[in-house]
Order: structure tokens, then sequence, then C-alpha cells
């Protein structure tokens, strides 16, 4: 079951530069807790942005180049082929985790939404994707702790395909 998961600003922004706009360690452990275990998929700009795979987790990038990946890292060519790796353990989740254009790609077929909102308004220059939140159940809504590390008030979102 692909499932996206997300964070965004109180203007839909996702990235700047190649990296999150924020520093929000509630939300990295948020996104840590969600998806080790699981199979993560993501663009080839936003694994650019990673130092490393991410730990504990099955890395797969999608990109239509013949990419020179570290070990242990897959490549996916198209939706068709992220198609046929959900369709391998289709009650597992599969967890699409970025950006802006792969959530685009993969929006219309994804069944789960995990969306971190972020109160503030940052600069940067990637954004999310409108979402049609008429088509998605929300299963569950949890409000963030505000303090030193985290200085701006967020909540976490789970929807349901309905
Ligand atoms: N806030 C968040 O939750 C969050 C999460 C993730 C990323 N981000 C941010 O988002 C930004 C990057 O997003 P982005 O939209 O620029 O790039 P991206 O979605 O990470 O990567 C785009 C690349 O993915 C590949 N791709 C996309 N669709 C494909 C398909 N159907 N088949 C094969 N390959 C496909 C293509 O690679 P090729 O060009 O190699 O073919 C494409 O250029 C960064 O700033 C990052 O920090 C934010």
């Amino acid at each position: 079951m692909i499932a996206l998961i997300w964070a965004e600003d109180q203007n839909g922004l996702i990235g700047a530069d190649g990296q999150l706009p924020w520093h929000l360690p509630a939300d990295m452990h948020h996104f840590k807790t969600l998806t080790t275990g699981h199979d993560v998929v993501m663009g080839r700009k936003t694994f650019a942005g990673f130092k490393r795979p991410l730990p504990n987790r099955t890395n797969w990038v999608l990109s239509r180049q013949t990419l020179a990946l570290p070990a242990g890292v897959h490549q996916l060519a198209s939706l068709e082929e992220l198609q046929a790796l959900d369709a391998q353990h289709p009650q597992a989740l599969l967890f699409v985790i970025g950006g802006a254009n792969v959530f685009e790609t993969v929006l219309p077929i994804a069944q789960r939404l995990y969306r971190t909102q972020i109160a503030h308004a940052f600069t940067g220059d990637t954004w999310m994707p409108a979402v049609d939140y008429q088509q998605w159940r929300l299963d569950e809504h949890v409000v963030g702790a505000v303090d030193e590390k985290n200085r701006y008030p967020f909540s976490f979102d789970n929807f349901s395909r309905r």
C-alpha cells in the first residue's frame, strides 16, 4: 500500500535548495518512527540531498537515468516499477518520501497520506502539489508540542483514501 509522507509549511512549501527549509527534530522523529523497517521511495533529487541512505529502511530511488547508487540502494525507473514493487507486498506500507515531482506523480495511486503541517512561513523553492482532500478521510490529528528545539507550532494528520 503506497503512502506519501511529507512536511509542509503554512503555504505548502516543502523544500529549499535541495533541503528541508526548517529544523524540526520532532518531525524527524515522527518520520523515523513511521518509516523504520519499511521500504522508502524517493526522487533522484531528494536522494541527492541526503548524505547517506536512510538507515534501517530499504531505500529506492526513482530516476529515468542510469544512476551509480551506493551499495544497498535500489533504483526504480518508472511509476510502473513502483507499482510492481507495491504489488509484491500489498498489505505492507511503502512510503514515498518526496520530493514534489515524485509526490505529484504518485499521489493518484496513493492510499494513505502522512502530513506534517508547520504553522510558519519559510522561504524556499519547492511546494507540495495540490491535494484534493475531498478524496481523503482524516484518520488522526495530533498537535505537536512546541519547545526549545521545536520552535514552530506543528501537527500530524493521517489520511486514508475514501
Ligand atoms: N518537506 C518534505 O517532506 C520533503 C520531502 C522530500 C523532499 N523534499 C524536498 O523536495 C525537494 C526535491 O524535490 P523535487 O521535486 O525537486 O525532486 P524529486 O521529486 O526529489 O526528484 C525528481 C526526480 O525524480 C525522478 N522521477 C520523478 N518521477 C519519476 C518517474 N515517474 N519515473 C522515473 N523517475 C522519476 C526524476 O529523476 P531523473 O531526472 O534522474 O530522471 C526527477 O528529476 C528538495 O528540496 C527536498 O529537500 C521535501
